[in-house]
């Protein structure tokens, strides 16, 4: 039977390399993970405790379809801490993730046929799902010459749309956005009535001073956000999103049919999570030393074409120097190196050839192994 044309969207590239280095390992060799988009880390031990202790004493059925009251406030009172701003525990609902944000936000801020701007290099998601729901999708491409920042003129030039994503810090390039770019877009949205959502999943994990939420210059921006980097939970699948009350109100009633709620126990483990702040902290602490053994072993092996790297925990770099598709590329290194980083045609659907993404959020001793094999092959490729 043929899949409906709404689901044929493009794979996830970087599961094959995933599969490719499972196979690997499954016969013995050795691997290097760079691929992986996810904290080596399990969640924060006062969420595993409270788990534990709800285990025992709940029965843990269905919450509301806008997540626990005790969440949602806690998810407000992060904000009032973090960021020093008021969100109404109204505009909050809790997700199972923000790959679940994602869906949830777009069919309640998107009609089919709505022209929705995406950036390249990006999270694929936001296309896919876009696509899935009918809307057309508007690339928007960034580079060096910006810091992977879009402009205000660029937008400008996209012609009439009638939303737009963007992520700070982003996945793949770890590019920020400072707060005068970031208010300068959400007044430009609000400006052209463009629907503006901000993907903030990677906040808490920066390496200069604490960046802001679009949350702070406008209340028709929508902010999605996720348990799953920050708060190192990716498998309890819960994040959240805020939204301006009435889009927030479809969201939920959207969710109540969709899903009916997101996971209990994950939910009990979020609310603990804000209470260890230390632990998450340390992580971070560790992200930012693996980054300056990556950032110095690319440099040293040549590869110093990259993006900021300003957030999250990614290198994003050009090897067109190299002369090899990134894939090619990714498939040797695996082979030869035991090496596994992810080709970028999953980010950039023009230019993702030319561009490899290192995750340096797994261990130390890993990174500075992976540099250092990087190095002789770039010396002599074979
Ligand atoms: C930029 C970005 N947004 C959203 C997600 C989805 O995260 P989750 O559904 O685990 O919260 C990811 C996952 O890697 C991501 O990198």
């Amino acid at each position: 039977m043929k899949p409906s044309d709404r689901s044929e969207i493009a794979p996830f590239y970087v599961m094959e390399v995933m599969r490719a280095a499972e196979t690997r390992e499954a016969a013995g060799a050795e691997v290097l993970h760079l691929e992986v988009g996810q904290p080596s880390t399990p969640a924060p031990a006062g969420a595993r405790r409270a788990v534990a202790a709800a285990l025992e004493t709940d029965t843990l059925g269905y919450t509301g379809a806008a997540g626990l009251p005790q969440l949602r406030q806690a998810i407000a009172d992060w904000y009032r801490r973090r960021h020093g701003i008021d969100v109404a525990t109204e505009r909050i609902v809790v997700t199972t993730g923000a790959s679940g944000s994602c869906v949830l936000g777009f069919l309640a801020l998107f009609d089919v046929g709505d022209r929705v701007a995406v950036l390249e290099p990006g999270y694929p998601c936001y296309r896919n799902d876009l696509l899935a729901l009918g809307v057309d999708v508007v690339t928007a491409t960034v580079g060096h010459e910006t810091r992977f920042r879009p402009t205000v003129e660029q937008l400008d030039e996209l012609g009439p749309i009638d939303g737009m994503i963007v992520a700070s810090p982003s996945n793949p390039t770890g590019t920020v956005l400072p707060d005068d770019d970031l208010s300068a877009i959400v007044a430009w949205a609000d400006r052209n009535d463009v629907r503006l959502v901000v993907d903030e999943i990677y906040h808490g994990i920066t390496y200069g001073d604490p960046i802001p939420t679009a949350l702070g210059h406008s209340e028709r921006v929508t902010v999605i956000n996720s348990f799953s980097k920050y708060f190192s939970m990716t498998g309890w699948r819960v994040g959240w999103v805020v939204a301006p009350p009435p889009i927030a109100a479809a969201i939920e009633r959207l969710a109540q049919s969709l899903t009916i709620a997101p996971p209990t126990i994950s939910q009990v483990a979020a609310i603990a999570a804000f209470d260890c702040v230390e632990e998450l902290e340390a992580n971070v602490a560790r992200y930012r030393r693996n980054r300056d053994i990556v950032l110095a072993g690319l440099e040293a092996a040549g590869l110093d074409r990259m993006a900021p790297a300003d957030g999250a925990f990614y290198a994003w770099v050009d090897v067109s120097e190299l002369g090899l598709d990134s894939q090619e590329l990714c498939r040797l290194w695996l082979d030869h190196l035991g090496v596994a980083a992810t080709p970028g045609i999953d980010f950039d659907t023009r230019h993702g050839g030319d561009f490899v993404r290192f995750s340096y959020a797994g261990s130390a001793d890993e990174l500075s192994e992976a540099m250092s094999r990087l190095g002789q092959w770039v010396a002599a490729p074979g």
